[in-house]
């Protein structure tokens, strides 16, 4: 039987959250600056070679597979490959396949989703306001992603909000928030910001809203009780017993989750990434391609995962950001 891939720290690596592209049709400040320099096509993995890798993944043990980007659902064909991988469901061997978006497609894609076996998705969206969302999304319209909302929900996808917490942004729509996902039964986990690619001039010490703080201000309104349930991800859940609905804190900054971490990220171009908050990478593309069989590759993966360090360096504390990295969270997906 094949060994199963441990990190150097005794962590399970089941959990492969795969960028397809570094593409996206939103400019969001945070995330990227307005002139982004995208990879030429020809860099990219061919969607085959995707899903050799992932099916080499799932073989050696992993169960859940998040597609992201950039935005995933701009690339081309990307439906082909959802649909390649629903066999990985039907065989048992991979217990979830999802996605992180920003829901400007669902509308087309939603139900083609639901027929390849996606279940559950994340959508991210940081305000209910449609200037706001004009301006923090720069080429995005908010009535476009709550059309595409509208329809993961008629497919019968389950979705979670994904809003990053933002001083002076959405501070001031925390309960509106809230409620709309808890009137249309949807969970809602807020992010903290992370200091990740140069986004021009915009201020990450400003932009940190602790969410330390943010549960504090939840807390005024509503009764909080912890949860021990957990989705795998690095979120930690809360429900809100006046309304049922759960809240997710997902808190890089203000409470380190790495001893727990169970991922690894692979960018559109084929490179491994065993952390998010950190620059250390490699190829997996040139193994890939060196030979039909997957013993090379095999090799190169578990290479990298006994690389996989202990975890992020982020830190905002004594009024400075440390431990930043240079690519941007469209590179490696979030
Ligand atoms: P579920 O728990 O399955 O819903 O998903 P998830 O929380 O793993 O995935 P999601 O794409 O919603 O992740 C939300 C955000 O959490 C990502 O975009 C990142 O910003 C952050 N995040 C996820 N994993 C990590 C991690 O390993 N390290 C850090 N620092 N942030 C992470
Ligand atoms: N810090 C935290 N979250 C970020 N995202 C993008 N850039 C950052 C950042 N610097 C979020 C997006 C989306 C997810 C993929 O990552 O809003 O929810
Ligand atoms: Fe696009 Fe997501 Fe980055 Fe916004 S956060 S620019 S939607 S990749």
């Amino acid at each position: 039987m094949t060994q199963p891939l441990v990190d150097p720290f005794q962590r399970a690596i089941t959990y492969l959250r795969l960028s397809v592209t570094d593409r996206c049709d939103f400019r969001c400040v945070y995330c990227m600056s307005e002139n982004m320099t995208f990879l030429p096509k020809k860099e990219l993995l061919t969607l085959e070679e995707l899903d050799r890798l992932c099916t080499a993944f799932i073989g050696l043990g992993v169960e859940k597979l998040r597609i992201t980007g950039g935005e995933p659902l701009v690339r081309r064909d990307i439906l082909t490959f959802f649909e390649g991988m629903s066999r990985h469901l039907d065989s048992g061997a991979l217990k979830e396949l999802t996605l992180t978006t920003n829901g400007s497609q669902l509308e087309r894609f939603a139900d083609q989703l639901y027929a390849a076996g996606v279940r559950r998705i994340n959508v991210s969206l940081d305000t209910l306001d449609e200037q706001k969302f004009a301006d923090i999304t720069r080429w995005g319209r908010l009535p476009q992603v709550l059309r595409g909302i509208d329809a993961a929900q008629r497919a019968g996808l389950r979705v979670k909000i994904n809003t990053v917490a933002l001083k002076g942004f959405n501070e001031d729509e925390l309960f509106t928030l809230a409620e709309w996902c808890a009137s249309r039964d949807m969970d809602l986990t807020f992010i903290e910001v992370m200091p990740m690619g140069d986004i021009g001039n915009e201020d990450r010490l400003g932009q940190y809203w602790a969410l330390s703080d943010l549960r504090s201000s939840l807390a005024e309104r509503y009764t909080l009780t912890d949860l021990a349930e957990r989705t795998g991800g690095p979120a930690r859940y809360v429900r809100l017993e006046e309304t049922g609905q759960k809240i997710g804190f997902i808190t890089p900054l203000s409470h380190n989750f790495c001893e727990s971490c169970n991922r690894v990220r692979i960018t559109c171009t084929g490179e491994i990434y065993t952390c998010l908050g950190q620059e250390g990478h490699s190829d997996l593309r040139k193994p890939l391609r060196a030979s039909g069989d997957d013993l090379q590759l095999e090799d190169a993966i578990r290479a990298a995962i006994a690389l996989k360090p202990r975890g992020h360096d982020f830190d905002y504390s004594r009024q400075d950001v440390a431990g930043r990295v240079s690519r941007h969270m469209s590179h490696t997906g979030g």
